[in-house]
């Protein structure tokens, strides 16, 4: 037992048939076509993405000040280079996976990504819209803002300590602003209900 639940590559493979299990057992009532495949993708996705950000902001930024600075390195050089891996690409992911069920429509109806990300859509087509928009805007700032922040404190890529020192609030802030638009973003993602 201990030694299944130690592989974790395993223990998700298990998952996956589990899910595939249940797709098969639920599809009478529960289609399993493209886009329930990728909504449930997309929430995955969006767990792992939005699960890090939180780790970031309740977890980690919270308690480095209080670390001692010898032990600092082990978050900086082993775990904090994880974590952006996983929250970067997580990130693209949910953003792919998103407007792949927007573009694909529901049940027999066909895509509305145009018409949500223009706000010229019906009923609820506008919510989700406002809800993309909002991820959108959050995963701009994780890719282009956040992450090259993190290179230079990370010491991934070579930077003076001027620009380390610059690009700590820059970071920061960006982080902060995400979790702050989390929270109508969810909102969106939760009670357009177009499926
Ligand atoms: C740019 C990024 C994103 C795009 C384009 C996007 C797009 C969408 C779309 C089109 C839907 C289907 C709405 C519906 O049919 O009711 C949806 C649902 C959802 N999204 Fe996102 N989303 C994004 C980011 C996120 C993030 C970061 C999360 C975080 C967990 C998230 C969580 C969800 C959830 C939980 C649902 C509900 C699924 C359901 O009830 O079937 N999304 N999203």
């Amino acid at each position: 037992m201990a030694k299944l639940f130690g592989n974790l590559h395993l223990v998700l493979a298990i998952g996956l048939a589990l899910a595939i299990a249940v797709m098969i057992a639920f599809a009478p009532t529960a289609p399993v076509d493209a886009n329930a495949v990728l909504r449930w993708l997309h929430v995955f996705f969006g767990i792992v993405w939005i699960g890090l950000l939180y780790y970031l902001n309740f977890v980690q930024v919270p308690t480095m000040p209080s670390i001692p600075a010898e032990q600092k390195p082990a978050i900086i050089g082993h775990i904090a280079p994880k974590v952006f891996f996983f929250f970067r690409y997580a990130a693209l992911l949910t953003v792919i996976t998103g407007l792949g069920v927007a573009g694909h429509g529901h049940g027999d109806q066909p895509g509305y990504l145009g018409r949500a990300l223009t706000f010229s859509g019906a009923g609820n087509e506008n919510l989700i819209g406002l809800g993309m928009w909002i991820a959108l805007v959050m995963a701009f700032n994780v890719w282009f803002i956040i992450w090259p922040a993190q290179k230079k404190i990370l010491g991934i890529v070579e930077a003076t300590p001027e620009a380390k020192a610059a690009a700590a609030p820059r970071a920061l802030i960006a982080s902060r602003l995400n979790t702050l638009l989390s929270l109508p973003m969810l909102y969106c993602m939760v009670s357009a209900n177009l499926g």
